[in-house]
């Protein structure tokens, strides 16, 4: 246990962005540093650094904290072992509390789960090469795969003999407790040995520490399982492991790349073939878990499946979290009845090289194809298929990969993009508001997290209050962020009518971030670039897509009720955005209106002072301006009038 002493110690000399900055190429932008984020992809940095607050936070993910958090996440590390970790950089040296009894066990009994794996790893080994079935079965088999002696024995790889307590029996005799025994996974509960007569893999941690096994059959018998698998312990479970990850790791660096496959005998004819960034999910489908073990190398995952449709089709439904995780997913599909050993054998490293290059698709688009395929002719099917792209589109976190998938999809789909667009909103819109509970939830949570100060952030939450004129400003960014670059009439886009009809009050918005948005849409459109939603949506003011995608989905939305429509491709209504000129005149004349009335309302003040000052010449001036602005409010609410049964607030 490293003491508070040491911890305080510690947490005072760590220095952000030293720590950071081992990991995180850092530029200077004002107090503070920013460069591409280390915990998602991206192209443009978001990944703020701050020297003085000792924070970093990366507005594209949201992730934050502090020099030992960062250490944390990055590399994986539990507390104690981050604390260690920057200790060691600054030369701070540990002082250790007497560890509590309870502590004590634990590292103990890990200890022994990871002392008796390797124990068993040997026996199974010894087996192999100097048993006599060993000799007879074992290895023949293995060397009928095509594996030599060099892969077995760098896999580890082993034979567990026939008999109910071989290894049990040994074990006890040299001092392992049977209650350990049982507790990694080696011994049943019933006191037999786990794994009879079966060729033994083994399962390595990261750090290449034994942590489990599959035993492979021998046997025909049906009854009798291919594989049979460690259950769950402390030090394997089975979610967070991949086989292979050991040996695979800095291949996977090295090729920026992971090749993952199903089986324990399809890693090890890869890696013997020289295509060693590859591991294994070992039959179950992949999760955060791993996914997070192989992020940690590379954000491309390239998934080799078997030519089996089947199959195919319900490993695609899990892989949609892969996205979530921000990883380039792409898929292999090997020809029918291969596996990626059998079809490397058969074609040899380099055809097989070849084709998992030539072969590989991008997998939204794959199961786009798949589902497509399956429900051909089938308008209720494609309904739910429909669904289905949708949801995995709306999981890729990267906005502008997603607006590709929604061109390139609607164009597969045959569907309106339009329509897909509002559905992928809808749903990001809705884990917009869960991810904004949880965060409030957590900083409730939080003991006093230092306030953050970076540009752009946003204010310490304080429920601001819909003040003023916030409704009305709110309505004219919600013209310009989800209706901007569509045509008004002519060559006039709707931000255009917009802007250039509120220009004099264009410096006249309460609210921050809507006056930010207006600002830049009108900067946008004074240097001729289109004012459209992917400018919002992408800003690295998470403020403005935050606001962006609440407002697109805010009450004043209609009911869109895509889902019917999406399942009745046949039927041609009216787009509900086609109401969105009409829309657009009246957001512009009600916002005009109560802002002219509000400027009315100072000039009249600035008048009275004026009259009291008794200075006549700016009285003059006034009372022009103030005649011009009765004059526009009046024909505004003229124009208000007559665009139809619009409540004025
Ligand atoms: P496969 O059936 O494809 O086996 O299962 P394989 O690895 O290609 O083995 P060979 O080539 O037939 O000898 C893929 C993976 O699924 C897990 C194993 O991890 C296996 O490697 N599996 C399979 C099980 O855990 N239990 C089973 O009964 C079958
Ligand atoms: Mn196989």
């Amino acid at each position: 246990m490293i003491s508070q002493k040491s911890i305080q110690e510690i947490r005072e000399a760590a220095k952000v962005e030293d720590i950071v900055g081992e990991f995180v190429t850092l530029k200077k932008r004002g107090v503070n540093l920013i460069g591409l984020c280390p915990f998602h992809n991206e192209k443009t940095p978001s990944f703020t650094v701050s020297p003085a607050k000792n924070i970093y936070k990366c507005f594209g993910c949201g992730e934050s904290g502090g020099p030992v958090n960062f250490v944390m996440d990055h590399e994986n590390l539990t507390y104690p072992e981050a604390l260690r970790y920057v200790a060691e950089k600054y030369s701070i040296e540990i002082d250790e509390t007497v560890p509590s009894r309870e502590a004590l066990e634990e590292r103990q009994r890990i200890d022994s789960l990871y002392l008796i794996n390797e124990y068993a790893q040997k026996y199974f080994a010894k087996h192999l090469f100097e048993t006599e079935d060993g000799k007879m079965i074992g290895l023949p088999y293995f060397k009928e795969r095509g594996f030599n002696e060099d892969t077995i024995k760098k896999f580890g790889l082993g034979y567990a003999p026939k008999g109910y307590k071989n290894l049990t029996e040994k074990a006890s005799k040299e001092g392992y407790k049977l209650e350990s025994l049982k507790k990694a996974g080696i011994t049943s509960q019933k006191g037999f040995d786990f794994f009879r007569d079966r060729m033994m893999f083994v399962i390595h941690n990261l750090t290449g520490k034994v942590i489990g096994f599959g035993g492979r059959t021998l046997s025909s018998d049906p009854k009798s399982p291919k594989y049979i698998n460690t259950p769950e312990s402390e030090i394997y479970i089975k979610n967070k492991s991949l086989y292979g990850i050991y040996f695979a790791k800095t291949a996977i660096r090295k090729a920026d790349e992971c090749i993952l496959v199903e089986g324990y005998t399809d890693v090890i004819s890869l890696h013997q073939s020289g295509i060693e960034n590859t591991v294994a999910s070992s039959g179950t489908s992949l999760t955060v878990g791993q996914i997070g073990l192989i992020k940690r190398y590379t954000p491309n995952i390239k998934i080799l499946y078997d030519g089996d449709p089947a199959g195919i089709k319900a490993a695609m439904r899990g892989l949609d979290m892969v996205l979530e995780q921000d990883m380039n997913v792409k898929v292999v599909l090997l020809p029918d009845g291969e596996d990626p050993d059998s079809y490397l054998k058969k074609v040899g490293a380099d055809a097989f090289k070849q084709y998992i290059q030539g072969n590989a698709n991008d997998f939204i688009l794959f199961k786009t194809q798949l589902l497509l395929d399956e429900s051909a002719n089938d308008p209720v099917k494609r309904a739910s298929l429909i669904q289905d792209i949708i949801d995995s589109i709306a999981k890729v976190r990267d906005p502008i990969k997603r607006s590709v998938y929604l061109k390139e999809c609607a164009v597969r789909l045959q569907t309106d993009e339009q329509i897909l667009i509002t559905a992928v909103n809808k749903i990001l819109y809705r884990s917009l508001q869960k991810k904004q509970q949880q965060r409030e939830a957590k900083e409730i949570r939080e003991t006093a997290p230092p306030p953050t100060e970076f540009p752009g952030e946003a204010a310490p939450k304080e429920k601001t209050k819909t003040k003023g004129d916030t409704f009305q400003e709110k309505d004219i960014v919600r013209l310009i962020v989800e209706h901007g670059d569509k045509v008004f009439e002519g060559d006039t886009t709707v931000a255009t009518y917009v802007l250039l009809n509120i220009e004099e009050v264009l410096e006249e918005f309460d609210d921050d971030i809507c006056q930010k948005i207006i600002t830049e849409s009108y900067d946008l459109l004074r240097s001729k670039k289109p004012v459209e939603p992917q400018y919002f949506l992408n800003h690295q003011d998470t403020r403005i897509p935050d606001l962006a995608i609440s407002l697109t989905h805010s009450p004043h939305e209609y009911s869109l009720n895509w889902e019917e429509r999406l399942s009745n491709p046949m039927q041609t209504q009216p787009m509900p955005e086609s109401n969105f000129k009409r829309d657009t005149i009246a957001g512009v004349s009600r916002f005009k209106f109560r802002k002219i009335t509000r400027l009315c309302e100072k000039n009249q003040e600035k008048l009275k002072t004026a009259q009291d000052e008794k200075n006549t010449e700016e009285l003059m001036h006034l009372l022009k301006i103030q005649q011009k602005l009765i004059q526009i409010r009046e024909e505004l609410g003229k124009e208000i009038g007559t665009v139809g049964a619009i409540k004025y607030k």
